[in-house]
Order: C-alpha cells, then structure tokens, then sequence
C-alpha cells in the first residue's frame, strides 16, 4: 500500500523519517522513490545493529540515516514525509523492546502526534500504517489516529485507504477467527 502511495506521491523528496524503520523496508521504498535522505530510529537496537549490518558500505547507506532512539531521537529538522507503521495492539502490561513492535502503551500516540507535529514542513505528509485488528479483537475501544483526528487541532485527513488481509494459512492453530473482517490501513494527514 505505501509502495503504491509513493508511486504517486508528487511532493518534495529532499528528506523522511521513518519512525520504527524496523527492517527498513519502508525506508528502502523511500530511496527507491527519489528520497535523497531518510532518517530512521527504532526503540530496539537490534533492529538499528541488524539494519547497519545489512546495508554495509553500499548507496543505501548513505542515504539511510539510522538512531538507536524513541520516536524522532534528537532529529530537529523539519522533513516533507514522515512515516510510522506503529504496534497496532493496545499492551495489557509493561513492555519490553521486542514487545514494542506489535503492543503500544497508553503514551505513544500522544508523543509521537505531538513531536510530528514540530517535524512536518507546512505542505508535509504524515503517513501511518495501521490496521483494525484491535477494534475487532475488542483489544482497544478506540483507534488512535480517529482519536487525534477527532481533536481537530494539529492534523487533518487527506485520505485513508483500507485493505483486507488475506486469508490465512489453512495449518495455522491461531484463532483466526475475526480475520475475515481485518484491515490494514494507510492513513494520509496533513496539516491544519
Ligand atoms: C510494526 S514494526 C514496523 C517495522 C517497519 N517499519 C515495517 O514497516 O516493517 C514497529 C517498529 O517500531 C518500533 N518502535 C516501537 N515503538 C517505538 C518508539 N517509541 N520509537 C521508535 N521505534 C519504535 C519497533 O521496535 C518496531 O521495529
């Protein structure tokens, strides 16, 4: 979905971030669709050793910028795309670093809505990729970017687009009940 969002994306590609680069899959769509610069921090500092290794001395590595930081780290400067494939269940209990990448305590939304905001140049996209599976699996009773939207002060919506999941594998013993009704989502925001 963000590699077909990208495909027509038609503004500025001087600098993004990418928050949680995780493998750096969103990253390398980046620099494949022009960016010259992408910044990325993940909370798990596998994830930035096991990236740094991968993308050794090659092109890609000048153009990836990595930090072993929460949410935007010391990045200061102001950027045209910022992008966040968040956890997307709610945490039961306290969280440890590799638990980060699926659960997110009450906290995250917040901060990162609010650091966003002093990052995105004025005409700048804000791009997050979630999903329902929390509504539908009654994890959570609201879905934070409705909820940040809902406020009306920092963003608005440019466009969200839905995707069903594909069905699951017929071997799996994981209750795969509510998967039928899954959807993972891009969420476009703006400025107001
Ligand atoms: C769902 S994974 C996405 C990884 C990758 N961007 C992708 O799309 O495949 C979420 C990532 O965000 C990281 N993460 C979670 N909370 C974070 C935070 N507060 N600051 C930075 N990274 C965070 C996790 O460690 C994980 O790598």
């Amino acid at each position: 979905m963000f590699d077909n969002w990208l495909k027509r994306y038609k503004g500025a590609k001087k600098s993004a971030i990418d928050v949680g680069i995780g493998s750096g899959v969103l990253a390398f769509q980046m620099v494949q669709h022009g960016f010259q610069k992408v910044f990325g921090t993940d909370t798990n500092p596998n994830a930035i050793a096991g990236l740094k290794e991968a993308m050794g001395e090659t092109k890609l590595s000048r153009k990836i910028e990595l930090s072993d930081a929460n949410l935007f780290g010391e990045l200061k400067n102001e950027t045209e795309l910022i992008v966040f494939n968040p956890p997307w269940l709610p945490a039961a209990s306290s969280l440890g670093k590799i638990d980060e990448a699926i659960y997110y305590n009450k906290n995250l939304f917040p901060k990162f809505f609010a650091e966003a905001n002093n990052r995105l140049a004025k005409d700048g996209k804000l791009v997050i990729l979630f999903s329902n599976l929390g509504q539908i699996t009654k994890a959570s009773k609201e879905h934070p970017i409705e909820k940040e939207l809902a406020k009306g002060v920092r963003f608005q919506l440019e466009k969200c687009l839905k995707k069903s999941v594909k069905v699951a594998s017929e071997k799996t013993k994981r209750d795969q009940h509510w998967r039928s009704t899954e959807e993972v989502e891009l969420w476009v925001l703006v400025k107001k």
